[in-house]
């Protein structure tokens, strides 16, 4: 059996707004997308996802969706979308979309239909509750800010439940309507080319048919498990998703080639994260692991972490790494501190491990988090959740060390501040033999030629160095630790390098500096 597209593949996640800008506006779009195209064949990326594409009133920048069929204007056109895809397929890349399915935004023509007339069918594809027993909200659940997740409608009486903002009224899944349609969302973009979908909040879409309260947290939970002291066990992670699942996984498989879907599953365990794959590997082909994205940068912890996430899965079922994305930061920030030899370590792991990965924008020059100032911030939400912004880590993409860093033309107003373009740029590191740009391309060949092949066999696992070998002839090796160290048994050529070693044999001893990673090619 030959191994589906998407297994292995490199797939790189671009926040249109902030990627490349065509027309002047400061605004990332998809004309800026196509003409960053070449940019990433030359990377070596596979498929890119592009952050929501739809039109939105952008209370939280697209993730409120007011048109599941059309492409936001400030973005592009139907037909830009169009382009795009033809102009990536020429070039073997892959277009994967961003679905919000668990909520909309309130304006669209539903949720307006719902407000204004309780009788009208639209009503039924939201939640709504009566009041609870003191008058209040009918249950203890909380929306990301920490607010009470429902909102009274005045006229109604009734509460409606958003699990984000108010301005984001969350879809009744127990509908059959709500099914119905995305089906026809789904099948709206397969037949138009898009290669698949990352689903937001893919573990949240259904609810307790009950409402009933969520528990309090206790000690034991980690802080990304809990919202505003609650563990959302019915307010989202339903079991019954799995229903809606196996449903789309069928009309993916139904296209040739085969369509991808890539799940939001925000939950801590990989044990937990494994369901959405379904026990059959019958649900999502692939789904963020951020039990590892959260974990340490260390050689013990995330050892441990792949080991229980490749027994977690089922039989045939593709592993995800990822980094950074527009929710969580940076890994050279995160987990790097800023420092190059740690985030050029962390990137080799990323790209050696066995499986699919998702580079978010930048990591391939190791763009971090960037400072702004307070009056620029445009994360809604994090001002009332009283949280970091997450703007800090959308910043636009480093092209060059113009003013505006080649995103946009000089002299434009960028939606959000440029970073330090002089320091960290494309067209700098593709110069310079020995960048983070070329690491990645190199590690991005190598993925072609199978070192994120199946098979994964700990060499080594810390607590300074971890290593491993795959099915192929490949060992990687990384040191994440301050203290130099040594590998025994690894004879071969080494074919990547953090550090300033270059191309070179070893025979037997790899010395390893520290927060130094290399890939070997062992001999025949
Ligand atoms: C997901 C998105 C995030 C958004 C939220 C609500 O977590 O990644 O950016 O704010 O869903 O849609
Ligand atoms: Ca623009």
């Amino acid at each position: 059996m030959t191994e589906p597209w998407w297994s292995g593949a490199t797939l790189y996640q671009i926040y249109v707004r902030s990627w490349k800008d065509s027309n002047g506006d400061g605004i990332g779009d998809l004309q800026g997308v196509i003409s960053g195209l070449d940019h990433l064949e030359w990377l070596g990326v596979d498929g890119i996802w592009l952050s929501p594409t739809m039109p939105s009133p952008n209370r939280d920048w697209g993730y409120d969706v007011s048109d599941y069929y059309g492409v936001h204007p400030e973005l592009g056109t139907e037909a830009d979308m169009a382009r795009l895809i033809e102009e990536a397929s020429w070039r073997g890349i892959r277009v994967l979309l961003d679905l919000v399915p668990n909520h909309t935004s309130d304006a669209h023509p539903w949720f307006v239909q719902a407000r204004s007339d309780p009788s009208s069918p639209m009503r039924e594809r939201y939640v709504w509750a009566k009041p609870g027993a003191g008058g209040g909200p009918p249950n203890n659940w909380r929306d990301a800010t920490g607010a009470s997740a429902w909102t009274l409608d005045e006229p109604s009486g009734q509460y409606y439940l958003h699990n984000f903002l108010p301005s984001q009224p969350d879809l009744d899944w127990w509908n059959g309507e709500v099914r119905a349609e995305f089906e026809r969302i789904l099948a709206y973009w397969f037949d138009r080319g898009v290669a698949g979908f990352r689903i937001d909040v893919a573990h949240g879409l259904v609810k307790d048919s009950q409402l009933r309260d969520d528990p309090e947290a206790g000690p034991e939970h980690h802080p990304m498990e809990v919202r505003s002291g609650l563990v959302p066990v019915y307010s989202a992670n339903r079991p019954e998703v799995a229903d809606i699942y196996r449903r789309w996984r069928r009309l993916a498989d139904s296209y040739e080639p085969p369509r991808a879907l890539l799940g939001e599953t925000w939950v801590l365990s990989p044990e937990g994260m494994a369901r959405f794959y379904g026990e059959e590997a019958d649900q999502l082909q692939l789904c963020f692991n951020f039990g590892f994205l959260f974990a340490d940068l260390s050689a013990g912890t995330m050892a441990d972490l792949v080991r229980r996430t490749l027994a977690s899965l089922p039989e045939g079922a593709t592993p995800l790494w990822t980094g950074s994305n527009h929710d969580v930061s940076r890994f050279p920030t995160r987990w790097a501190a800023g420092d190059e030899r740690r985030s050029r370590a962390a990137l080799v792991m990323l790209c050696a491990l066995p499986g699919t990965v998702v580079l978010y924008y930048g990591d391939e020059i190791g763009m971090t988090d960037v400072e702004m100032p307070e009056e620029r911030l445009l994360d809604e939400m994090a001002v009332l959740a009283g949280r970091t912004s997450r703007d800090h880590f959308r910043s636009p993409m480093q092209w060059s060390d113009r003013p505006n860093g080649g995103f946009a033309e000089d002299g434009a107003p960028t939606w959000l501040p440029m970073g330090d373009c002089a320091a960290l740029n494309v067209r700098a590191q593709r110069a310079d033999p020995r960048s983070t740009l070329h690491l990645c391309r190199t590690l991005l060949m190598l993925r072609r030629r199978g070192l994120a092949s199946s098979g994964y066999r700990p060499l080594v696992e810390g607590p300074d160095v971890w290593a491993w070998e795959g099915a192929s002839r490949f060992v990687t090796a990384v040191n994440l630790s301050p203290r130099t160290a040594e590998v025994a048994g690894v004879t071969g050529t080494v074919v990547a390098d953090t550090g300033d070693g270059g191309r070179r044999s070893v025979a037997e001893r790899l010395v390893m500096e520290p927060w130094h990673a290399v890939v070997v090619e062992r001999e025949g």
